[in-house]
C-alpha cells in the first residue's frame, strides 16, 4: 500500500497568537505500525480552545512546538497489516482524546488531547492508531464531519450522557451562539426539548438564526439578571439542562430547575467556574470534557438518523490561510464552525 512519505503541516512555535503559527513542508511521516492507518485529512475545524492554546490560555500548557487543532475528517489511504476497524477508503474523524474508548476519562487519555498534549490535525496526512478514529456519518461532507470531535460531542455528552438524558418536553438553556451551543440547539430540538438561548446582542441576525434553530425565547447574557428571565420564561419552573459555556454560576442558580443538570463546559464570560450554592436547587453539576469514542459513535448514529447537518460558517478557509482562519474564529463573528478545507496537493 503506497502513501506519501512526507506531509505539509502547521506548527505553533510560540504563544503569540496566530503569528506564532508556521507552515512546514516535507515533514517525514513515521513508519506505519501494524495497527496504524494513514489518514488523508480533507477538512479540519477550529474550536475556541485552539485560539486559547496559541496564547497559552488553555487549561493545560502545551509543549511547543505542536501541530494545532484536534478536529478533522478525512479518508484512510493505507492501513497497517493488523488493522481491523477500517479499510482503505473509510471516511473517518480522529477522536479528541486518544484511547478514551468508553466509560470514564482516565488519566492517560486526559493527557493525550490532540493539538495540545500531542501533535494535532492541521496537516495533510496523519498516522494514527485505528483505535483513535471513528467512522463519520455518510450523510455529512468532510467539512461538516470535521466539526464533530470537540464541539458536537461536548454538546451530546452534556445533554444525553449524564445521570438522566434530555427528553421530550425538557427545557434546555444554551448560552451564546458558539459552536457547542449551536450543536446543543440542534440535538435538543431533535429530541423535542424546549430551547431557551442567550446571545450578546438582541434584535439582530443571531437572534433570528437561534429562533430558526428552535429557540422559543432568546435573551441577552449582557443583562445582569438573565437567569431570572430564563426562569420566568419557563413559567417559574427553571430549565432542566444548562449548556454552561460562560462561567455564570450566579445566573445558572436562578435559571436551573429543581434536580436540573448543569454541564460545566467553558468560560467565555471570563468568570471561571460555574460553582454556586447547590443546597436550594439540588442541581447536578457535571464537568464535561468532550466525550468517549463510544459516545462519539452513538452521536454519529443520531446525527445520521435525525438528518442533523452541522453548521459550517459561510467562509471556508484554505490550508495555506490557516492563520486567517484562527483570526476569524477569535473574532466570534462566525456563524457555526470555522473550517479549513484541504485542497489536494
Ligand atoms: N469542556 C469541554 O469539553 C469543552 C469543549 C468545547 C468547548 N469548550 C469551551 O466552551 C466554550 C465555548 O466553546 P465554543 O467552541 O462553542 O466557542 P465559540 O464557538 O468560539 O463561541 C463564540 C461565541 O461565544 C459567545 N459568547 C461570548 N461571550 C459569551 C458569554 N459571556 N456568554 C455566553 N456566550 C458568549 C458568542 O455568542 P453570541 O455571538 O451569541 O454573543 C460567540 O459567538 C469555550 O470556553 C471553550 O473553551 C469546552
Amino acid at each position: 500500500m503506497s502513501y506519501p512519505s512526507t506531509t505539509s503541516q502547521w506548527i505553533l512555535e510560540s504563544f503569540t497568537g496566530p503569528p506564532g503559527l508556521r507552515l512546514q513542508h516535507d515533514i517525514p511521516l513515521p513508519a506505519l505500525g501494524p495497527n496504524d492507518v494513514v489518514l488523508k485529512v480533507r477538512a479540519a475545524s477550529l474550536n475556541s480552545r485552539d485560539n486559547q492554546i496559541t496564547l497559552n490560555k488553555y487549561v493545560s500548557e502545551p509543549v511547543l512546538p505542536v501541530v494545532p487543532l484536534s478536529d478533522c475528517a478525512g479518508t484512510i489511504i493505507a492501513t497497517g497489516k493488523s488493522v481491523k476497524r477500517f479499510q482503505v477508503g473509510s471516511r473517518c474523524a480522529a477522536t479528541f482524546h486518544r484511547k478514551w474508548l468508553f466509560g470514564r476519562l482516565t488519566s492517560p487519555s486526559q493527557t493525550s488531547k490532540l493539538g495540545s498534549d500531542e501533535d494535532g490535525v492541521l496537516r495533510r496526512y496523519i498516522i494514527l492508531n485505528e483505535e483513535d478514529l471513528v467512522e463519520i456519518p455518510s450523510s455529512l461532507s468532510f467539512a461538516e464531519a470535521s466539526t464533530l470531535p470537540c464541539a458536537a460531542l461536548t454538546a451530546w455528552n452534556a445533554l444525553f450522557c449524564g445521570s438522566r438524558p434530555c427528553k421530550p418536553g425538557d427545557a434546555v438553556l444554551v448560552q451564546g451562539s458558539g459552536g457547542v451551543s449551536l450543536f446543543a440547539c440542534q440535538f435538543a430540538r431533535a429530541v423535542g426539548a424546549t430551547i431557551i438561548a442567550t446571545t450578546g446582542e438582541l434584535g439582530g441576525e443571531r437572534e433570528e438564526k437561534l429562533k430558526a434553530l428552535g429557540a422559543s425565547k432568546v435573551l441577552s447574557y449582557r443583562d445582569k439578571d438573565w437567569g431570572s428571565q430564563v426562569r420566568a420564561a419557563t413559567g417559574g419552573r427553571g430549565v432542566d439542562f444548562i449548556i454552561e459555556v460562560s462561567g455564570s454560576g450566579d445566573q445558572d442558580a436562578k435559571a436551573i430547575a429543581l434536580n436540573g443538570q448543569i454541564a460545566v463546559i467553558g468560560g467565555l464570560g471570563g468568570g471561571g467556574s460555574a460553582i454556586f450554592d447547590m443546597r436550594v436547587t439540588m442541581a447536578e453539576l457535571r464537568r464535561i470534557f468532550t466525550g468517549s469514542r463510544e459516545q462519539f459513535e452513538d452521536m454519529n448514529r443520531a446525527i445520521e438518523v435525525n438528518k442533523i447537518g452541522p453548521i459550517v460558517d459561510s467562509k471556508v478557509w484554505r490550508f495555506e490561510d490557516a492563520r486567517e482562519a484562527f483570526d476569524h474564529a477569535a473574532s466570534g463573528k462566525m456563524w457555526g464552525e470555522v473550517v479549513i478545507n484541504m485542497a489536494d496537493d
